[in-house]
Order: structure tokens, then sequence, then C-alpha cells
């Protein structure tokens, strides 16, 4: 099968299009799911870079797919044919034509949209998922800011918060302000020319996906008890405590079942996964040099095989 694989760490020129075996699913709850779609995140160019410390080489890189089921193991919740998607682990590669996943990792495809815009979701949804609802709690009539609103994480969380019911503010640059209102942002601030304290007043919750200067400057505009979830920064000892707020950097869980409840509201809700750019497998490289230009909209997503149906 094609993959794309690295043997080294390094720049985007470290992404090798080669020929390799197929995975065998091996060992009990082991799918093998024919991929049809790949979605890239940043993740992807840190792991490529060496910036998560040492990984066995050779690796196939990726992590987010959409496919089709192909070969089942004894005990698993999928049968061949059934249309999925999921976050798999890391090295088990999914930008290549096979991977493989362990069935708690994955879910039914949702039914309303296709395999590149299913394939945007794993890492990107589950990220706004888990830090709005299973750890910041966020609830109707709250308000929420997001920083980064634009990007990957940022689309899918303006959107869940807003199906929640929150009130939502977002950050990000001039381009992106009628597509943030689009997908249905209710105040729009350019980090260029505005400082968000001079707008959002308190907020009972903020998701920085940004880090820096940003994530420091956003305890302030917590309410009490508010909580400030970060996908980037550590929280610094103290911090919480000393801005009598709650804090706690996300760790993304690959969860199946999670999966489905977004495949769900996707499909009721009539969201969308905002896909900017599809490229084919072949054009990893070209992905990988997008997505670590910081400023992509949405998310970008390899084509690896052309839909079935
Ligand atoms: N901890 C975890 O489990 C986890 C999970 C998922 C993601 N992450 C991390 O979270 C970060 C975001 O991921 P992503 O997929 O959303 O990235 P992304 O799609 O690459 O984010 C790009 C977006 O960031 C915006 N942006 C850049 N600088 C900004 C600033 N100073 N203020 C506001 N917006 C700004 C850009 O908007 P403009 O073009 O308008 O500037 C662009 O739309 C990455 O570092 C990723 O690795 C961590």
């Amino acid at each position: 099968m094609k993959a794309i694989r690295i043997h080294e760490f390094g720049g985007p020129e470290v992404l090798k299009y080669e020929e390799i075996p197929e995975p065998e699913p091996e060992g009990p709850g082991i799918i093998r799911i024919k991929v049809i779609a790949a979605g890239v995140n940043p993740i992807d160019w840190k792991i490529r870079k060496g910036m998560l410390g040492e990984m066995s080489l050779p690796m196939t890189m990726g992590l987010d797919v959409a496919g089709v089921v192909d070969v089942g193991q004894g005990g698993v919740l999928f049968q061949p044919g059934e249309e999925v998607f999921a976050k798999v682990s890391i090295g088990q590669g999914g930008y290549a034509e096979y991977t493989v996943a362990n069935s708690t990792q994955v879910a039914k495809k949702p039914k309303s949209i296709g395999f590149i815009e299913s394939a945007a979701i794993p890492t990107a949804g589950l990220a706004a998922w888990q830090s709005l609802f299973d750890i910041a709690g966020l609830k109707k009539g709250q308000s929420v800011l997001i920083h980064g609103a634009a990007g990957g994480v940022g689309s899918f969380a303006v959107q869940f918060a807003k199906w929640k019911g929150a009130y939502v503010f977002g950050t990000a640059s001039e381009k992106n302000e009628q597509f943030l209102k689009s997908i249905g942002i209710d105040e729009f601030i350019d980090y260029k020319k505005q400082r968000f304290e001079d707008v959002v007043g308190k907020v009972d919750v903020v998701l920085d996906t940004i880090g820096g200067d940003t994530f420091e400057r956003s305890w302030k505009v917590l309410q009490p008890n508010g909580f400030l979830v970060s996908t980037v920064a550590s929280i610094p000892e103290g911090a919480p405590e000393k801005y009598g707020v709650r804090a706690q950097t996300l760790m993304t869980r690959s969860d199946g079942e999670e999966l489905a409840q977004i495949a769900d509201v996707i499909d009721e809700q009539q969201l969308k996964p905002v896909v900017t750019t599809v490229l084919p497998l072949s054009e990893a490289q070209k992905a990988h040099e997008m997505s670590e230009s910081r400023h992509t909209r949405g998310k970008i997503v390899l084509r690896v095989a052309e839909d079935p149906q």
C-alpha cells in the first residue's frame, strides 16, 4: 500500500511517499480500516519535527481517518463494510491506504457528511468537545472566549458552544470575521487590532489554542471560579489559586463513544466540519507546510482513495 512515512525527524522533506506492506489487525478488538481520507493536525508536524520526543522509526504519519472497515476480529463492534472514522494511536498511521485501530477508537461516520469532512473531525473535534464539555462543563447561557476560533479546534469549538446555547466570543485576524459570523460566533475580536480584555468583560470559560501572551492575559477575563482550558500551555503552579479560577491543559483522549456523540450532533444540528484544503496523499509535505504557517482556516484533509459511493 501507499503511505507517508518518516525515517528521521525534521522538516517537511522527511515525509516520504512509499510503498509498504498493509498492516495486519492483530489482537482482540483491533480492526483494519481502508482509509478514504486522512485529517492533518498540528500534532502531526510536531511529531515529525521530534517535538514530542523520541519515537520508533520509521513511522507512518497521521492520526485522523475516515474510511471503511476492511477486516474485523472476533468481538469487535464494527463489521467489514461499515463506514467509520477514528483517531488512531501514534505510529499506526492515518496517512496510508490502510490503518489499524482499536475498535474503542472508532465510531460510525456521520451520515450527513462525506469521508473528507469526517476525516477532519477526530483530533480537533474531540479537543473542542473535551475542552468545553468534559473539562470546563460549559452550559447553556454561559459565555466562552475561544482563542484561535478560525482554526481546526476553534471552528469546532465555536459550533459546539453555540449548539450548547453559550454566548461565544472568538479571536482571529480580520480575514476570518465573515467566516466566523457564518458559523455562528456572537462577537468577533480581531486580535491584531483589539485587546480581547477590552471586549469580553468576564467570561465563564476561555478555550486557548494559541498559548504565550494570549494564554497569560486570559486569566484576568475569567469570572470567579471560571475555567481556563489550554490546548498548548501548561498551567503554572499556583496560578489558578491566585486568580480564583480553575485551569487545565488538555490532553485529548481518543474515544469512539465521544466521536459517536459528535457524529450525532453533526447529523442532528447540521453542523459542518470546515474543510478548506483537500490534497492528495502524495502531497502531505505541502499539507504540513500549510499547517505550520499557523494561519490556515478550518482543516486540511488528505484524499487517500476515491469515495466508494
Ligand atoms: N493538547 C491537545 O490534546 C491538543 C489537541 C488539539 C490541538 N492541540 C494544539 O492546539 C493548537 C491549535 O490547533 P488547531 O488544529 O486549531 O491549529 P490550526 O488549525 O493550525 O490553527 C490555525 C488558526 O490559528 C489562528 N491564530 C494564529 N495566531 C493567532 C492569535 N495570536 N490569536 C488568535 N488566533 C490565531 C489562525 O487565525 P488567523 O489566520 O486569523 O490568525 C488560524 O485560523 C495547536 O498547537 C495544536 O497542536 C492540542
